[in-house]
C-alpha cells in the first residue's frame, strides 16, 4: 500500500482524455492533471456519437493528449508506477485505440499495465473526490448506463437495477432532437424547461409500481412524441411545457428508484448511514439533483454529487480506478483484450 502515480487514459466513447493521479498510502488520492478533448463537434451534424468518427478521432489526438497530461503534472514516464486504460465497456474502436497505446506505452517502458472496467472508474471516483468509504450506493446515469450499483470494496460491486431500453441520458438526447433542440440534448431540455409547465402533459412513469429497481425510458419517450405531435405546431410554449414534463416524469422515476434503493441500502446494513453518489453526464441536471436531495434527506442519506468534471466521461477516474487496483497488487498482461460488453 505505498505510494503510486497512475496515467490513466480514457477513449471508450466521445472523450478523449489523460490524467496523471498519485495515490498516497493513507488511500487518499491527488489528481496532478487531468486532460478532456471532447468530440462533441465532430458528432454534432449527427445529433449523436458516430463510433467510426469517434475511434479515427482518438487516434488523431490520443497522443498529443498523453504527453499534455505528463507536462501539466510535470512527470515523465520514468516516475509512473503504472498504465492504466479502459478495456471496456464502450465503443470498440474507441476503446481498442486507448487500451493499445496503453499495451504499446507498457512494453515501451516497463510499466505495469492496468485494464480498466469503464464502470468501475465511474465508481470509485467518489474515493478521489470525497474520500467516502465503503459501502455506498452509486447512481450512474450518462448517455450509455443508467443504474445502480452497490460498491462494496475494490472490485466488489453488485448491480441492483438497469435500464430495460435506453440509458437516462441518451432519453434526454432523444426527446431533445424530437423537439429539434440541439446536441447533447440534456443541458438543451434542462434549459428549455425553465420555462415550462410541468404538470400540462401527463406522460407515463414506466415501471413505477414493480419492486426491482430497473429503468425502462423508450415509453416516455414514445408519449412525448405523441404529446408534441397532438399539439402540433409545437410553439415555444408547448416546447417548454414538453420539456418541463418529460423532466418532471424523470425526476418522478428516479426519486421513487432513488427511495427503494436506500431502503434496500438499510435493510442490508442497519445503523450504517446510506450514501448515494451520482455519476455520470445526467448528474449536471439542477433539477434532478434537487429530487435527489430532497430523498436522501427523507432518508437520512448522504448525497454526493463529484464535480461535473468528474462525473463525465474523464482520464482522472480511469487512472484512480487503475490506482486502487494497483495497491491491490492487481495488473494485466498483454493477452488482456478490450470488451464492448462488460458488466461489473
Ligand atoms: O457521462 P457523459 O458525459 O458521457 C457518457 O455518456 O458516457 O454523459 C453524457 C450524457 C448525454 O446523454 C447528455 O445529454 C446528458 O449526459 N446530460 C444531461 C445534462 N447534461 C448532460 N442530461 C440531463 N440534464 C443535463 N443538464
Ligand atoms: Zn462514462
Amino acid at each position: 500500500n505505498s505510494e503510486s502515480l497512475i496515467l490513466g487514459i480514457e477513449t471508450s466513447c466521445d472523450e478523449t482524455a489523460a490524467a496523471l493521479v498519485r495515490r498516497k498510502p493513507d488511500g487518499s488520492g491527488e489528481i496532478l492533471s487531468n486532460i478532456v478533448r471532447s468530440q462533441i463537434e465532430e458528432h454534432r451534424a449527427y445529433g449523436g456519437v458516430v463510433p467510426e468518427l469517434a475511434a479515427r478521432a482518438h487516434v488523431i489526438h490520443l497522443d498529443t493528449i498523453i504527453q499534455t497530461a505528463l507536462d501539466e503534472a510535470g512527470v515523465g514516464f520514468d516516475d509512473l508506477s503504472a498504465i492504466a486504460a479502459t478495456a471496456g465497456p464502450g465503443l470498440i474502436g474507441g476503446v481498442l485505440v486507448g487500451l493499445t497505446s496503453a499495451k504499446a506505452l507498457s512494453a515501451a517502458t516497463g510499466k505495469p499495465l492496468i485494464a480498466v472496467n469503464h464502470l468501475e472508474a465511474h465508481v470509485l471516483t467518489p474515493r478521489l473526490t470525497d474520500g467516502i468509504d465503503f459501502p455506498y450506493l452509486v447512481l450512474l446515469v450518462s448517455g450509455g448506463h443508467s443504474q445502480f450499483v452497490l460498491v462494496k470494496g475494490v472490485g466488489d460491486y453488485e448491480r441492483w437495477g438497469t435500464t430495460i431500453d435506453d440509458a437516462l441520458g441518451e432519453a434526454f438526447d432523444k426527446a431533445a432532437k424530437l423537439l429539434d433542440l440541439g446536441y447533447p440534448g440534456g443541458p438543451e431540455v434542462e434549459k428549455a424547461a425553465l420555462g415550462g409547465d410541468a404538470r400540462r402533459f401527463d406522460l407515463p412513469r414506466p415501471l413505477l409500481n414493480q419492486k426491482r429497481l430497473d429503468f425502462s425510458f423508450s415509453g416516455l419517450k414514445t408519449a412525448l412524441r405523441l404529446a408534441a405531435e397532438a399539439v402540433a405546431p409545437v410553439s415555444e410554449q408547448d416546447c417548454a411545457d414538453l420539456c418541463a414534463s418529460f423532466q418532471q416524469a424523470v425526476c418522478d422515476i428516479v426519486s421513487a428508484r432513488a427511495g427503494m434503493a436506500l431502503n434496500q441500502f438499510t435493510a442490508r446494513f442497519p445503523g450504517h448511514r446510506p450514501t448515494l453518489v451520482v455519476a455520470g453526464g445526467v448528474a449536471a441536471n439542477k433539477t434532478i439533483g434537487a429530487a435527489l436531495e430532497t430523498v436522501c434527506a427523507q432518508n437520512d442519506a448522504r448525497l454526493v454529487v463529484p464535480p461535473l468534471p468528474l462525473c463525465t466521461d474523464n482520464g482522472a477516474m480511469v487512472a484512480w480506478a487503475g490506482a486502487e487496483r494497483f495497491a491491490l497488487g492487481r495488473q494485466d498482461g498483454f493477452d488482456v483484450v478490450a470488451r464492448p460488453r462488460w458488466p461489473l
